[in-house]
């Protein structure tokens, strides 16, 4: 491995520049007028792989943007890892508070600022230098590796599905790999076990015909913006209890030694509050806020619309108002009886006053895996070996929803290796990626091919 690491080591800024060439691609799978950014960015992905070695690259159309394939198998009896990263990315609005363009990746303070630099793309790169590495200096990886990219993860993954059920023998692995997840902290490297699923909503109320002089018809007509507050105040109490019927009767209760091991990690509530600006935590009661944020679900309002938003008054009777909802799910969950039982809620709420418009959007399944699986502790002694120390177990909050796919279709575990921060800023203006992070996480992901290796197969 010693000849890998020097060689990972001298390239160092070599690797920044060309990072900065695949974060320069607007490749936002959200916005029509990106379509051809987003297939430009699969290009170069695509070509990215030939350079550094892989094998079989090529483009695989689906319904939607293509997902990029490639492998190196020529690690006989070795284990095979099946790769999984995202080369889209999230729209960049609010534009003015980005410090420096997002399409313009720019190095400031040890950090790398740029739209996707930490989710995904940066991520994904740390393991094309990995491979590069071992390919470049012993012509050969310990492991065979599959690569899959997909270019619609921001948007829900509607195609992914489809893609790993009829694909089923060019995806034939042992174990997934994914990195686009935060570590627990700056200088405290994780390996997270388990993710939140998701439910997206939108709820379209329509008052009248068209907008009304709120003098002449206030009092006398329902005010969509009003009884819209209104149904969004029912569907939580106090205690942050959502009180959806049946929305509770799947979850799983945390077991007590996660509590207790979750308990012992070095959170700081009060850095966390500075950090984020965040005047008082609140959530359900009786939990903790790492407990809110990786074991108990939530709902969340994502948008609010209605009415005059622009500078001053106007004396307005909006005709329609608009809420975009999501609920993050924990095992065991389902997001298709969620969505039901949320959508009969919504409509009992809905007054007979108002026209209801609902839309479910994508979703996806919460997941947890338990973390005395080889390739999990394989994944620790790399991370140990990359960052000099151990890693901490965690759960998060986000949702990955493939992930689910993997096991349940494929029958295969997940090692999320993940090098973001909490403070990464990932879907918001100023994201970043940390250049220690990026540069670890690329020996740290030498080191794991290596370790995987040495996990004997079931004969
Ligand atoms: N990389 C994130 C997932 C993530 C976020 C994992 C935080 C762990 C912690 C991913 O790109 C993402 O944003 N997922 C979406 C999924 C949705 C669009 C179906 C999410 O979590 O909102
Ligand atoms: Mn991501
Ligand atoms: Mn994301």
């Amino acid at each position: 491995m010693n000849n890998v690491i020097d060689f990972i080591n001298v390239n160092r800024d070599r690797y920044l520049d060309e990072l900065k060439a695949l974060l320069a691609i607007p490749s936002i799978s959200a916005l029509p007028e990106h379509a051809a950014d987003v297939k430009r960015c699969a290009e170069w992905c695509a070509d990215e792989m030939r350079r550094i070695g892989m094998q079989n690259v090529r483009m695989i159309p689906t319904p939607g943007n293509p997902v990029v394939y490639g492998d190196w198998l020529g690690a006989a009896g070795a284990p095979t890892i099946l790769f999984y990263g995202h080369y889209d990315v999230q729209p960049v609005d609010p534009l003015n508070l980005w410090e420096t363009p997002p399409f313009e990746a720019t190095i400031r303070d040890g950090e790398i600022f740029a739209r996707g630099s930490a989710d995904d793309k940066g991520q994904v790169f740390m393991h094309f230098k990995a491979i590069e590495a071992h390919l470049k200096q012993n012509g050969k990886l310990p492991v065979n590796i599959r690569i899959i990219l997909e270019g619609e993860e921001e948007v829900g993954s509607a195609n992914l599905d489809n893609f790993i059920l009829s694909n089923k023998d060019t995806l034939k692995a042992d174990v997934v790999v994914i990195s686009d997840s935060p570590m627990f902290a700056r200088g405290i490297p994780s390996i997270c076990y388990g993710l939140r699923g998701l439910v997206y909503c939108q709820i379209d109320l329509r008052g009248s015909s068209t907008d009304l002089h709120s003098g002449s018809f206030g009092g006398a007509v329902a005010n969509p913006a009003f009884v819209l507050a209104q149904m969004i105040a029912q569907m939580k109490d106090r205690g942050g209890h959502i009180k959806v019927p049946g929305f509770y009767d799947d979850v799983v209760e945390l077991k007590p030694e996660e509590r207790e091991a979750w308990a012992k990690l070095p959170f700081n509530e009060k850095q966390y509050k500075k950090d984020f600006g965040i005047p008082k935590v609140l959530g359900e009661t009786g939990y903790t806020t790492l407990e809110r944020t990786w074991a108990r679900p939530t709902l969340e309002v994502n948008g609010l619309l209605s009415g005059f938003t622009g500078e001053g008054a106007k004396t307005v009777l909006p005709a329609v108002a608009m809420a975009k909802i999501s609920m993050r799910l924990v095992p065991n969950q389902e997001p298709e009886k969620i969505a039901a039982l949320f959508e009969d809620y919504v409509r009992k709420l809905a007054p007979k006053t108002v026209e209801l418009k609902f839309t479910r959007m994508h979703g996806g399944k919460p997941w947890m895996t338990s973390f005395d699986n080889p390739f999990v502790q394989a994944a620790g002694r790399a991370i140990e070996l990359g960052f000099g120390q151990r890693p901490v177990f965690t759960r998060e909050g986000g949702s990955i929803p493939v992930v689910s796919t993997f096991q349940e279709v494929l029958g295969l575990p997940s090692v999320l290796f993940g090098v973001g921060l909490p403070d990464e800023n990932a879907h918001a203006p100023n994201e970043k990626l940390d250049v220690g992070n990026f540069h670890g996480g690329i020996i740290a992901s030498a080191y794991l091919y290596d370790q995987i290796a040495q996990i004997p197969l079931p004969a």
